[in-house]
């Protein structure tokens, strides 16, 4: 059995990942060992067949290069501190990362089978070790378009995100709700407010109260929305903005770039993320056409009809949570030229947005 490291597993990402390796009986085929950065010597807090029943310090260089694999959820400041010391010390293990940090080197691929397994496979081959999920609302892009992009059809493409509280962490989770919970504080709501806007009036100034929870967002997201996501890099985009064209096109591995931009946007949902589309193709294709592409590239991909009924039941954040379903609806040619459509996806960002990948990448290896 390999020894494998499991560091991170009690943040958002780690412990989705946690809970999906227990569902599928990951565990019965590996040795793990489970890390802490504060706690370690204590007792593993739950009930796995392995081994190694006590959290290690996961700074210990000394024990995490006797593993066969590391796993870590940990974040970008644990990769940075950690992967080159273990490196450098000679440690030829495989390393499996849900953060950013290690997705631009050029020793590294960006992880998600259903649309490079076959890269994965040449690069284990000739011996890279460092496997990287790629960025949530990219990943979730790839499993709903893929078809389309393994037939090279796409020209160019157009995004704007509907990016969830989770994408920032469990703290911005919570404090979404407690805004929720802020605005909608009115004192006898029945009896003196009957009127919408004074309503309104008071739910507005309470958003702009001292008081209000603000601590991570900096600002309201509860009743507004933010159109940053992480910092700025170059020509007025954002970093997650970014990341869209270099990560999809590092992940395809394409030789000519597919160009791909857009403008991502926090909105007030707790888990899923949604992205709308503006895609040209190469060639003109029917919508059966588009349609029979998409949904016959993977077996999550769900292609919702362009209708009310089943675009408002199916095709939402909370249709979708919890869920490894991809939809895609809202398909169809848009009037400013015969070679574009649009298109509208939601995807649960925990899931193959960031926990998926990884578990399946650990699975590879195994049965490799
Ligand atoms: N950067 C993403 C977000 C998280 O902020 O929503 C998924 O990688």
């Amino acid at each position: 059995m390999k020894n494998v490291g499991f560091i991170g597993w009690r943040g958002i990402v780690g412990s989705v990942l946690l809970e999906r390796m227990i569902k599928k009986k990951d565990f019965d085929y590996i040795n793990t060992i489970f890390f802490t950065t504060s706690q370690f010597g204590q007792l593993i807090p739950f009930n796995i067949q392995n081994k190694c029943k006590i959290l290690q310090n996961a700074y210990d260089i000394e024990i995490l290069s006797s593993l066969d694999i590391i796993i870590t959820c940990q974040g970008s400041q644990y990769t940075n501190k950690i992967y080159s010391k273990l490196r450098l010390i000679g440690w030829n293990g495989f390393w499996i990362d849900a953060s950013s940090y290690l997705r631009t080197s050029i020793n590294s691929v960006i992880i998600l089978d259903p649309i490079n397994l076959n890269l994965i496979k040449k690069k284990i081959d000739i011996g890279i070790k460092t496997f990287v999920g790629g960025n949530c609302t990219v990943s979730l892009m790839l499993m709903a378009l893929g078809g389309l992009f393994q037939d090279n059809l796409i020209e160019w493409l157009s995004v704007s995100t509907y990016q969830a509280a989770s994408g920032a962490g469990s703290n911005f989770m919570r404090e979404l709700l407690l805004q929720m919970k802020f605005i909608s504080e009115i004192p006898n709501f029945t009896k003196n407010y009957t009127n919408i806007l004074d309503i309104d009036k008071k739910i507005s100034k309470n958003i702009k109260k001292n008081n209000f929870p603000q601590k991570y967002f900096s600002v309201p997201l509860a009743g507004s929305l933010i159109p940053w996501i992480d910092k700025k890099v170059n020509d007025g985009q954002t970093k997650e903005e970014w990341k869209g064209q270099f990560e999809t096109n590092k992940i395809l591995n394409t030789k000519n770039i597919i160009p791909i931009d857009g403008i991502c946007v926090r909105i007030g949902t707790l888990r899923s993320h949604s992205q709308s589309f503006t895609i040209k193709l190469k060639q003109q294709l029917s919508l059966d056409n588009i349609q029979n592409i998409i949904k016959s590239h993977n077996k999550w991909v769900k292609v919702i009809p362009n209708d009310m009924n089943n675009t408002i039941n199916n095709l939402t954040p909370v249709a979708v949570s919890g869920k490894l379903d991809i939809p895609i609806g809202r398909i169809k040619k848009l009037n400013i030229d015969k070679n574009c459509f649009s298109a509208f996806s939601v995807g649960d960002q925990l899931l193959w947005g960031a926990a998926e990948p990884l578990r399946r990448m650990l699975k590879l290896l195994l049965d490799y």
